[in-house]
Order: structure tokens, then C-alpha cells, then sequence
């Protein structure tokens, strides 16, 4: 609660201090006189004092309703000035001529309403797509290491997660499948099944719900027997140019099932350009691609690889995903894309790697997007359950930053519940 305390000058005496008397504030006359400003505060408050916004941000007033005080304001009666006192601090706290500064940046914050004037990055709905995970199941399976994630049923669940989602106002979604491992190939080949879980998923969606930006994912891990993004040689060498030719017909397939916009997430050199062609060829002229431009080899993507059950079976992505000690070579992975037809130029992880969502958001003139990747968000959601830190604040803290950081949507498996906060709905 907000102390809602009044004071007029009758119960305050100046207080200087110093050689030169400088002026430091009003204190009330003695401890009595503040007790019975406080009492008659409770009657006729108009003066809020509040130490953090962590405290009630409505203000007392004198309870009057608009008509009785546009009577009184006709009257004649007016309200008295807000009083000029500072009230004191606790006992023992010193008196100090006060600092000579030009420029006391805390003015800024002092209020709810001028901090809402002055906040510089914002985040809304708009802003978020929503990660779905889906099977092949009727059932939705909760996700172990993603606690309130799910494989959801595609024909069942991801239209109900859809549905709740759109309520709160995010329209934007990414398919992940996990593909049953009888249809797991070297080569992925599934990946292009026309009639496959993916297309079928989007069909069904774009028939239920028109309105809403399809995202897919155009990598053959999750339809890989080695659980890499591309084909695997015998020597272990994963093969560029024949993987980019799988992903071509990947995202000609996803196109045609109606994804508003394929998202290469591979890392394969030239992806970008051949898939623009090859959708071009197939008159998609109008299906986007976000590249997934700076992805870094990463370990917060453990719980995303539990979920698909996609782990390499050997070695890591090191050979295609980037060093996270790389910085400026996110600039060459940002031109290329940029030159080969890039729509969106995403950079994954998020949090770990503002510096590069900014390096991009200042080189390039495309929208940016930032993934908050399923360690992230695991990290947030365990140390919740241990009570070290407040969820929804630092869910909301998070996507905050990485909007300040440059990013103008951020894929999150929290879409969901950041847009219910942002509506005013609460979870808990
Ligand atoms: C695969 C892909 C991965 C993620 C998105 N697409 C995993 C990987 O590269 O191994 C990770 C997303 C996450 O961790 O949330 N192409």
C-alpha cells in the first residue's frame, strides 16, 4: 500500500544545514505534529510518497466524486497547493547539505506515468511466435525437460494451443515434428513428403485459422537417422550441396501446403539462394524466408533435442553451426543471406548473444528476429520451481531485453504466457 500522507505548512519548520545555511527541506515540528498529520491525512490526503513501484501505484484522493469537486472547483473552493515538505527520514538518518547536481536522472522514474513516458523499447503479442512441438499422436506428451511444453497431437492439441494462443493475441507459430523413427532416413527424405506430418499440419491449420504466419523449419534433423541437419558422409563430413538440394524440396514442399514462411535453420552454405530460387521456380514468389542467420553451436539447445529425440548420434554441429566466440563472422553469414534473398535475418540463442542481435539490428536494414531457445526458457522455468528467481518477471525481463537488444520478433516458448501477461491475464 502507498503511504498517502498530507501536510500543510502550519506543522513544518525549514531545516538548514551548513555553513551557508543552504537549504535542505521541511520536517515536521515535532514527532506529534507528524503522528496528527498522518491521522489527518486518512481524512484529506493529497500528497502520495512512495519508495518503489513496487507499492500501489493508485493515489488517494479526497474521495470527492468529479461532480462534487466541479461544484466546490465553482464555488470557489479550490484545493490547497501540494505542500512543500520533505518528510523526514528515519531516526539517525544525517542531515547532508544537498548534492549540487544539474542532472538527478532518477526524476525520470519517479512515477509510474513518467517512467511509462520514458520507456524506450516495448513489447507486445505482435512481437512473439510460439515453438510447437508435434506427433503423430492424439495425445499431447508433456516435454521433461520443458516444463509446461508439450508434443502436442497435431490434429487435437495444436489446434486447442493455436486457439489460446490467438486469444492473447499472438498470431505467429514454428513447427517442430517429431518424426516416428521408422521414417527416419539418411538422406530425410521425409522431409519432402508432401503428405507428411509437417505439411499436413500446416493444411490443417491454415483451414482453421486463416489469419495466422505460419513459420516452418527446413533442416533434416528431425527426419535424420544420425540426427544431423545434413546428409552425412561416411567420413563424418556433413555434404553441403546435396543437404541444400534435400532442403529445397523441404521448403518447396512446406510452401505448398501454404507456410507463409520457411525458415532455414541448417546452416549449410548457400541455403538461402537456392531455396529462393527453388520457390521461385514453383511460383511461391511471396513465401519468406527467415533465415536463421547466426545460429550458434550451442548447448542450450538440450531440452529442444529431448523433445524431437533429435541428438546427433555422433559428433556435434560444430562443422556447420557457428563458434560462440565468433562475433564477427556473424557479419559474413549476414551478408551472404542478405545477397541470396533473406527476408528476416534471425539470431539463435537470444539472451547469451545480444551482442550479436544487436551487431546485426546496426548492419542490416531486414527485421531481425531473436530465439529464445529451449534452455533459456528451461533455465527461467527450473530456477522458478527452486524459487530463486520470479518467473513471470524474468520471462517478461528477458523478452524485454532482447527487444532493446534490436530484435523485432522473438520466437519464445513462452509466447503464450508473456501475451497473457501483457493482457492482463495471470497464470498463477
Ligand atoms: C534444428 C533446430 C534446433 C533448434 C531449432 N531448430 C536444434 C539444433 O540445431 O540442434 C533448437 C531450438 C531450441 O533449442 O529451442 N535444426
Amino acid at each position: 500500500m502507498a503511504s498517502t500522507i498530507s501536510f500543510s505548512t502550519a506543522n513544518v519548520q525549514l531545516i538548514r544545514v551548513g555553513n551557508d545555511h543552504s537549504y535542505v527541506g521541511l520536517r515536521p515540528i515535532s514527532p506529534q505534529s507528524c503522528v496528527s498529520f498522518v491521522r489527518r491525512a486518512k481524512a484529506k490526503s493529497s500528497m502520495v510518497i512512495r519508495a518503489s513501484n513496487e507499492q500501489e501505484t493508485s493515489v488517494k484522493t479526497s474521495g470527492r466524486t468529479i461532480e462534487e469537486c466541479e461544484a466546490a472547483a465553482v464555488a470557489g473552493n479550490f484545493p490547497d497547493p501540494p505542500p512543500l515538505c520533505r518528510p523526514s527520514g528515519p531516526e539517525g538518518t544525517p542531515l547532508v547539505k544537498p548534492l549540487l547536481l544539474p542532472r538527478r536522472p532518477r526524476r525520470n522514474r519517479k512515477s509510474p506515468a513518467l517512467r511509462a513516458s520514458f520507456q524506450e523499447t516495448n513489447l507486445s503479442p505482435a512481437n512473439l511466435v510460439l515453438p510447437l512441438f508435434i506427433h503423430e499422436g492424439e495425445e499431447d506428451v508433456p516435454i521433461g525437460a520443458m516444463p509446461g511444453c508439450f508434443r502436442l497431437g497435431w490434429r487435437h492439441g495444436l489446434l486447442d494451443e493455436v486457439y489460446k494462443a490467438q486469444d492473447v493475441g499472438v498470431k505467429s507459430f514454428v513447427l517442430f515434428p517429431k518424426i516416428p523413427d521408422a521414417l527416419k532416413s539418411q538422406t530425410g527424405y521425409e522431409a519432402f513428403n508432401d503428405n507428411g506430418l509437417v505439411p499436413r499440419a500446416i493444411r490443417l491449420l491454415k483451414d482453421k485459422y486463416p489469419d495466422i504466419a505460419i513459420y516452418t523449419d527446413v533442416a533434416l534433423d528431425p527426419y535424420s537417422s544420425d540426427g544431423h541437419d545434413g546428409i552425412v558422409r561416411e567420413d563424418g563430413v556433413i555434404m553441403n550441396d546435396e543437404t541444400v538440394h534435400q532442403l529445397c524440396k523441404q521448403a518447396v514442399s512446406q510452401a505448398r501446403a501454404g507456410a507463409d514462411v520457411v525458415s532455414p535453420s541448417d546452416m549449410m552454405d548457400g541455403r538461402v539462394g537456392a531455396i529462393r530460387a527453388a520457390l521461385d521456380a514453383e511460383g511461391f514468389h511471396d513465401v519468406s524466408i527467415m533465415s536463421y542467420t547466426a545460429k550458434y553451436a550451442s548447448a542450450f539447445y538440450g531440452p529442444f533435442r529431448e523433445a524431437l529425440d533429435s541428438n546427433p548420434r555422433f559428433g556435434d554441429k560444430k562443422t556447420y553451426q557457428m563458434d560462440p566466440a565468433n562475433y564477427r563472422e556473424a557479419l559474413v553469414e549476414a551478408e551472404t543471406d542478405e545477397v541470396e534473398g533473406a527476408d528476416i535475418l534471425l539470431v539463435k540463442p537470444a539472451l547469451p548473444y545480444l551482442d550479436i542481435v544487436r551487431l546485426l539490428r546496426d548492419n542490416s536494414s531486414l527485421p531481425i528476429a531473436a530465439y529464445q531457445v529451449s534452455g533459456e526458457y528451461a533455465s527461467i522455468k527450473a530456477s522458478a520451481v527452486f524459487k530463486m528467481i520470479d518467473e513471470e518477471k524474468a520471462m517478461m525481463e528477458s523478452l524485454l531485453c532482447i527487444r532493446r537488444a534490436g530484435a523485432n520478433i522473438i520466437l519464445s516458448y513462452f509466447a503464450r504466457q508473456a501475451a497473457g501477461v501483457l493482457c492482463g491475464m495471470r497464470f498463477k
